[in-house]
């Protein structure tokens, strides 16, 4: 055991990992490109972008140099009564680029928080305008983050099973097998209720579920049933923003708009923690009043953090390059020709290829799920090859960074073919 990790040992816990059962974390000392280097010099290819973040490779000598610059002029200012120019800049930016008639962007820290913005911001514009609509629809499956709001309107799993009688109280309506029409039927039922205050959804793909699908007609039926039943629309893409699914944002590929978008993951780049709910003018408005009583009373020590903006805008300038588009067709063609290569293997019973992610369900036995036993090998299995791939239960993906070099992906296919030559 190296030192950082004797010492890490004895003050750290972290994130998702039992503790007792895997006692030792790798010591990263750099990051380059799409590898993750530890103590020994072992270079690991990141074929998950750090649990979905990091967009343009580590250590991204662009964004490096933007966040020190920024370093250098404002680090952190207070946002209530304050602003500055990479807090608006962003702002602007992206509301050209995001899908619907966005039109504010509130700032926070994560992808959790965004998700908690949008809920009270749901909630409380219905309460600003005097009716009374409190309850929220969600997908079974559904995962938005682990803070309260967001762990309620998630499914309910072993994430919240400890919590499950503190949460909220939601609906949850089937998820879009086949052409979704039991999905939409239930949602149809909920909404003719008259009480719903905003249905929120992964739009096209469930990551934390297994990197599930659902075609982009099921999602515009979604919403348009909300639409006509007057009930907001809340779309997290947390992970499916910045081009992760083919287009910039995953409702780019429907025509209905969202009334609030939730942000974060690939939004830095992979730089730093920060998240985004973006409003329409309507949702705004609800708020906008002489009534002082009506204002958002939501904020956060670092909301708007300078450094944050200024690494969202860096990583923005390079995800617009046409070299950025191209890179990430290529990773999807990729995917495909691997697909369409091993997909007659008898223990896949599922290739799923959604832009640039790819998700092979794989027949280990017991049942598909987080907690597959197979889980753990599988994950040790690409950790002795230098890759860093974290399964879903029995469920491998690959989420890379778009840098990522067409023989690295070859390394990983290859490795993926000789997992299945051991099943
Ligand atoms: C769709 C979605 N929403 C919200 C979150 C929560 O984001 P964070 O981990 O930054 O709190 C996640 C995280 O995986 C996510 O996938």
């Amino acid at each position: 055991m190296s030192s950082i990790q004797a010492r890490d040992k004895e003050v750290i816990w972290h994130p998702y990992t039992p503790m007792k059962l895997w006692p030792e974390a790798i010591a990263i000392v750099k990051g380059e490109g799409p590898y993750l280097i530890d103590e020994q010099g072992n270079r690991f290819i990141d074929a998950i972008s750090s649990w979905w973040v990091n967009l343009h490779g580590h250590s991204n000598p662009y964004i490096a140099q933007k966040v020190s610059e920024q370093l250098n002029t404002l680090e952190h200012s207070i946002f209530a009564g304050f602003t500055h120019e990479p807090a608006v800049e962003l702002a602007e930016r992206l509301l050209a680029i995001l899908p619907g008639q966005q039109k504010k962007i509130f700032y926070s820290d994560n992808g959790s928080t965004a998700v908690e913005v949008a809920l009270k911001m749901s909630l409380q514009y219905w309460n600003n305008k005097g009716i009374e609509k409190k309850k929220f629809i969600a997908l079974d499956g559904a995962y938005h983050g682990d803070t309260f709001g967001a762990m309620s309107v998630s499914g309910r799993s072993l994430f919240t099973k400890a919590f499950d009688d503190k949460l909220f109280e939601v609906a949850f309506i089937p998820f879009p097998d086949n052409d979704g029409t039991e999905s939409l039927q239930q949602l149809e039922a909920l909404l003719q209720q008259g009480d719903v205050a905003a249905f929120i959804v992964e739009p096209l793909i469930q990551g934390t579920a297994g990197m599930r699908n659902y075609s982009p007609e099921v999602l515009e039926q979604y919403f348009a049933l909300c639409k006509k039943y007057d009930a907001l629309i809340i779309a997290d893409e947390v992970m499916t923003g910045f081009g992760r699914t083919g287009k910039l944002f995953a409702c780019d590929n429907i025509t209905t708009a969202p009334d609030m978008v939730c942000l974060s993951k690939g939004l830095t780049g992979g730089t730093m923690p920060f998240g985004i709910t973006a409003c329409g003018q309507h949702i705004f408005d609800a708020f906008y009043n002489d009534d002082s009583t009506k204002t958002l009373f939501h904020g956060h020590s670092y909301t708007a953090n300078p450094i944050a903006c200024a690494a969202s805008l860096a990583s923005l300038d390079l995800l617009l390059k046409d070299e950025c588009t191209e890179a990430r067709k290529q990773i999807e063609l990729s995917h495909q020709t691997f697909a369409e290569k091993i997909k007659s293997h008898n223990n896949i019973t599922d290739i799923r290829i959604q832009g640039t992610i790819i998700a092979i369900e794989l027949n280990t036995g017991g049942e598909t799920s987080y907690t597959n036993e197979q889980r753990d090998h599988l994950y040790r299995f690409f950790i002795e090859r230098k890759i860093l791939l974290r399964p879903l239960g029995n469920i491998i993906y690959l989420l890379p960074p778009y840098c990522i070099s067409a023989e690295d992906l070859q390394y990983i296919y290859n490795s993926i073919e000789e997992l299945l030559a051991t099943l």
